[in-house]
């Protein structure tokens, strides 16, 4: 039980007749000193009701409620205080971590049914930028997260693999080209070839005529655009699979863009019958005034479909293919207006379900306080990110623990980890100014601060050679270990709210509080003293151990028994 519950279970007990459990629960608040105990509850909400003034309400209510859950329960002015009983809160807490380990936080509110997520989906033939890592590892922590609820996440990697760009890629590569450079670095030279032919373009407009010409081939089919296509595909999706693999992330689809080229006339079809299409200056749009939205574009004049078509077509495959329960879009802040669009074309074609489809925004990753941008070459490679990071944690693993065994994997754990949980710590909706120096620091709110606090436990358990005995009865009463009690009971609620949120950063922020308060409990406390309550304390160790791995497993980041 929640602490929350458990204080306002005995509140109900005596004032449900002039309030609800919900809003009680609502109207707790927590203290922002010890002193004021665990839970405060404001008065003031019952003064109309019983016409009395809220310092005499919440006298009353410290008289009258039952006890034993509670240390004291004391009346401040408007407030009414509750210090929970420390060894019975403990006590419940070890039990339920040691006996459910890492399911401890589980919950059926899903019900198994699906929730397709939309995440990563770079381009090909362009580098994975910023925002597509920040795609991939939100997405990725979202669907464990959700998992966790018992949820059925499907990870769709929405490859950006259609339109007009391929055409123009196609002559760039055939006027400018040479297979051997493409084998040997595809995506670096098919980026040049194609910031090249818009440098040429400037001065050569003939060359845009040329790019559609191709692409209208791509699009009927034509045997040599068609190869040289998949070509370039396959090359781009090898060097995304690079990444993914040292991010330890995977699909469950890689259906893109072009997957839905067979769907798309059906599409504009449906939109036809049910007379939303209007024409305008040639080109076939849907009206959104009465959504306060600009038009959405679906047909240009030369018949060339658009990037919200194909949204439209994989919208509607989704929900018949996975009859989803919400579908989520992990994209950057900035295809708000896209999304805002494509529920609304979804609404006007009588689909309730578009109400299901949410748009996970994110921030920016600037430097400097700009924008990074993949055109004219001027990139951020993921790549070198994480090999940076990786090899940064490895002279920080030689220095600290030269005879750490199999340092190669501890310092990918760490190094990625780093970069992941780097991105993951803020809001989403956050912007952040990306420097190697600050993603690849360990100390702080960091990645490897938590492994490592994480691994510190695992030593310390080891050192003892503990292992937990679900017949005991473990309890701990004193003050420093509460902190860290408190942080581990309230795990699950902070699970609940990650998932209502979409927000990864709550158990990263829950991650770091647990860290620190183990820490500081360890500094101040003798765990391994001989003691009466020395079984209790291994115990105690071993709940965060168990819970500091789920919130990292939660982000995506692994957790080493040493390093
Ligand atoms: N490929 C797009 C880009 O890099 C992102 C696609 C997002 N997903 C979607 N269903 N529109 O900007």
């Amino acid at each position: 039980m929640t602490e929350k519950k458990l204080v306002a279970d005995a509140l109900t007990a005596i004032i449900s007749e002039h309030i609800s459990e919900e809003d009680i629960i609502s109207l707790l608040e927590k203290p922002k000193t010890a002193q004021h105990g665990d839970l405060a509850f404001p008065a003031f909400s019952l003064a109309k009701a019983l016409r009395k003034s809220p310092q005499l309400i919440a006298q009353e209510i410290a008289a009258d409620i039952a006890k034993d859950s509670f240390e004291t329960v004391e009346a401040v002015g408007p407030y009414v205080n509750f210090f929970l009983n420390k060894r019975n809160v403990s006590t419940q807490t070890l039990h339920d971590i040691l006996t459910q380990q890492e399911h401890f936080g589980d919950a059926d509110i899903g019900g198994k049914r699906a929730v397709p997520i939309d995440m990563s989906s770079p381009n090909i033939a362009k580098p994975m930028s910023m925002g597509h890592l920040r795609s991939t590892v939100i997405g990725n922590s979202l669907s464990k997260i959700l998992e966790k609820i018992n949820y059925s996440p499907v990870k769709i990697n929405y490859i950006g693999d259609w339109g007009t760009q391929f055409g123009k890629l196609i002559v760039a590569y055939k006027k400018w080209g040479s297979e051997e450079a493409v084998r040997n670095n595809p995506i670096k030279e098919l980026l040049r070839l194609y910031v090249d032919f818009h440098e040429e373009a400037e001065t050569d407009p003939a060359l845009e005529d040329e790019g559609r010409a191709w692409f209208k081939k791509l699009e009927d089919g034509d045997a040599e655009a068609v190869s040289l296509w998949q070509w370039f595909r396959e090359e781009s999706l090898k060097e995304f699979q690079r990444v993914y693999d040292m991010l330890g992330v995977s699909f469950d689809s890689y259906n893109g863009e072009s997957f839905y080229n067979d769907k798309m006339a059906a599409v504009v079809e449906l939109l036809s019958q049910k007379g939303l299409l209007k024409a305008d200056q040639g080109a076939d749009i849907v009206d959104l005034e009465k959504y306060q939205l600009n038009p959405a574009l679906i047909r240009k004049s030369d018949g060339a479909t658009l990037y919200i078509t194909r949204d439209l077509a994989s919208a509607i495959y989704r929900k018949e293919t996975y009859d989803f329960a919400s579908a989520l879009y992990v994209v950057g802040n900035e295809q708000s207006v896209h999304f805002k669009q494509l529920k609304a074309v979804l609404l006007e074609m009588g689909f309730d379900w578009a109400n299901d489809i949410h748009h996970i925004p994110f921030g920016l990753i600037t430097k400097d306080g700009k924008k990074l941008s993949t055109r004219k070459g001027k990139i951020v490679l993921l790549e070198e990110v994480l090999n940076e990071a990786i090899s940064s944690a490895k002279e920080q693993i030689e220095e600290k623990n030269p005879s750490l065994a199999d340092k190669e994997t501890v310092a990918h754990q760490v190094g990625v980890g780093a970069v992941i949980f780097h991105d993951l710590k803020n809001d989403r909706l956050n912007n952040f100014d990306f420097t190697l120096e600050e993603v690849v620091r360990f100390e702080g709110e960091t990645g490897p601060y938590v492994q490592y606090t994480h691994a510190r436990s695992a030593s310390i358990l080891r050192k003892a050679g503990w292992q937990p005995d679900s017949s005991q009865r473990y309890s701990l009463g004193d003050a420093d270990s509460w902190e860290v009690i408190k942080l581990l009971q309230n795990f699950p609620e902070t699970v609940l709210r990650a998932a209502e949120k979409y927000e990864p950063s709550v158990i990263a922020k829950h991650a770091i509080q647990l860290a620190q308060s183990f820490n500081k409990y360890y500094a101040h406390v003798k765990v391994l003293a001989d003691d009466p309550e020395k079984e209790s304390r291994l115990a105690l160790v071993y709940a965060v151990k168990t819970i500091l791995k789920e919130d990292l497993r939660l982000l995506g980041l692994d957790a080493p028994d040493e390093m």
